[in-house]
């Protein structure tokens, strides 16, 4: 097992290997060295940031930076001014993008007072090369750029910029590798997200993800299994499955497998209580997987499922292939099968070319489907998408006063659903003390609904069975049955 070796055995006065991960081991302990003199030197350990600005997918790429950093000897920094910080940044909407050179500004001030400071930028956003092109003529005091497809190699690439005083950029268009047991530090020692497979080959329109992320590729079964297990023994009891369409998981594997048929192996996982997965697309959601969460108990009750429009026509120039009618017997499927399931969605307003009344359209799904909570987008023009270039783009105050109307909507029939819970006792899974109030932890519901109530540290990663005593829209207050 590669993640328990020693990084003091290697010997890095030879070549380094070419096979993976051990050549990542290999640059890990040439970094490990680097660690020491520093510590020699400062009489402290290095502290570093990762800063994770992006998705589920992100967060978990997040925590892989932090593992390797970890393993190489730095510590976690409190804030933005440790010696190593880097960005994992997104970039499905401009402003995420905007974001980033706001915030870099604001870690220059660090760097220009501790001038050994290292500023590593990574994520989606730096697939794009105008971006990259934009930070190597105005942002020359950031020292590392690379892209998502060769995240594994970031060992390397430290060593390198640990070395050097120039700009270590390596960004990569394509990739079909997947390299296995890199060092991870969990953010979370009772939950964890599992990648199952990477990039997207759906090509909404709109959408810059199968651009930045590559073509889609699922991990074998066996390592995914393998992977779970191992977070298993080591407490985890809740896990998240990612992918950015993860029901068509496995399809171009040399021995394809559903994504049902995996689910239905990892609830075999002992010690596993609680199974999610994110994200599916409606056109892709099999009867197979409706009846595998049907009969799982260890399947949360919570089906992530974007619908974007409800107008067929904008779906079509979306390219989501689904019309609104499938869209809606879907979630009737949905809901016949599995009575206590919370559907929650992604939709987005202003799309080119989206009139009034295809916007109602939206809103009429809105209301019949009645969303247990929707995440609602205004649409960001992403360069390089067939939508970029489409013709009749909506003006900004139209856009406003549909989101607005939209976003009311949403909110009220969330409140009115998260109401019809009220007063049940339902199992939480606690994930922490109260930020604001330490006589209190907060958990969730298996349908992803949090919840406070009174408690303490040791409640922390285990599931209690609370009854919900006061709904305060979007979460509830509860207290613990014994
Ligand atoms: N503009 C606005 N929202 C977008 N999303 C993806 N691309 C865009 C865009 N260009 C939204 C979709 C997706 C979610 C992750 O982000 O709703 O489901
Ligand atoms: Fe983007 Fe569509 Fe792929 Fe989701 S399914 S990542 S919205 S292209």
């Amino acid at each position: 097992m590669y993640n328990k070796i020693d990084l003091e055995i290697i010997n890095i006065n030879g070549e380094p290997p070419k096979e993976e991960p051990a050549r990542q081991y290999y640059y890990m302990a040439k970094c490990r060295q680097w660690v020491k003199s520093f510590e020699q030197k400062k009489g402290c350990l290095p502290r570093y940031c990762v800063v994770n600005m992006g998705c589920q997918m992100n967060a978990r790429d997040s925590e892989k930076l932090s593992g390797i950093l970890e393993n190489i000897g730095y510590v976690k920094a409190d804030g933005e001014d440790g010696d190593f910080v880097i960005y994992n940044t997104c970039t499905v909407r401009e402003n995420a993008n905007n974001k980033v050179y706001g915030r870099l500004g604001y870690l220059h001030g660090f760097k220009k007072k501790n001038p050994h400071m290292k500023i590593g930028l990574c994520g989606c956003m730096m697939q794009e090369p105008e971006v990259v092109k934009k930070l190597k003529k105005s942002y020359s005091f950031v020292d590392l750029i690379f892209g998502t497809h060769n995240i594994y190699k970031f060992a390397e690439l430290l060593a390198d910029v640990l070395e050097t005083d120039s700009m270590v950029v390596d960004v990569w268009e394509e990739t079909d590798k997947i390299v296995e047991e890199l060092p991870v530090e969990r953010k979370y020692s009772f939950k964890s997200g599992v990648n199952i497979m990477f990039g997207c080959d759906n090509f909404c329109s709109y959408c810059i993800v199968p651009y930045v992320r590559g073509r889609e590729r699922s991990r074998n079964p066996k390592d995914i299994l393998e992977e779970i297990k191992k977070l298993a023994e080591d407490g985890v009891v809740e896990i998240m499955l990612l992918g950015q369409n993860v029901n068509s998981y496995g399809k171009n594997l040399e021995e394809p497998i559903s994504f049902a048929r995996l689910l239905g192996e990892v609830q075999n996982i002992q010690g596993i209580e609680r199974i999610r997965f994110m994200t599916s697309h409606p056109k892709d959601l099999s009867d197979e997987l409706i009846e595998v969460m049907k009969n799982s108990p260890k399947v949360c009750r919570h089906l992530h499922l974007p619908l974007q429009s409800g107008s067929t026509r904008i779906l079509k120039e979306m390219n989501r292939r689904y019309t609104k009618e499938q869209y809606l017997e879907l979630v009737d499927k949905v809901r016949d099968a599995i009575e206590d399931i919370s559907i929650t969605t992604d939709i987005i307003v202003g799309f080119p070319g989206e009139t009034e009344e295809d916007f109602l359209e939206t809103m009429d799904v809105v209301r019949r489907v009645r969303f247990d909570s929707a995440f609602t987008f205004i649409y960001s023009k992403r360069t390089g998408t067939p939508a970029a270039n489409m013709e009749d783009q909506i003006p900004e105050d139209v856009v406003k006063d549909r989101f607005d109307r939209l976003l009311k909507e949403v909110q009220q029939i969330a409140s009115e659903k998260a109401m019809e819970q009220n007063g049940k006792i339902l199992p939480v899974l606690v994930e922490g003390l109260n930020e604001q109030d330490e006589s209190l932890v907060t958990g969730r519901l298996s349908n992803n609904s949090v919840v406070h109530f009174p408690g303490g540290e040791d409640m922390i990663g285990t599931i209690q069975n609370v009854r919900l005593t006061e709904c305060k829209g979007f979460y509830y207050m509860g207290k613990v049955i014994s």
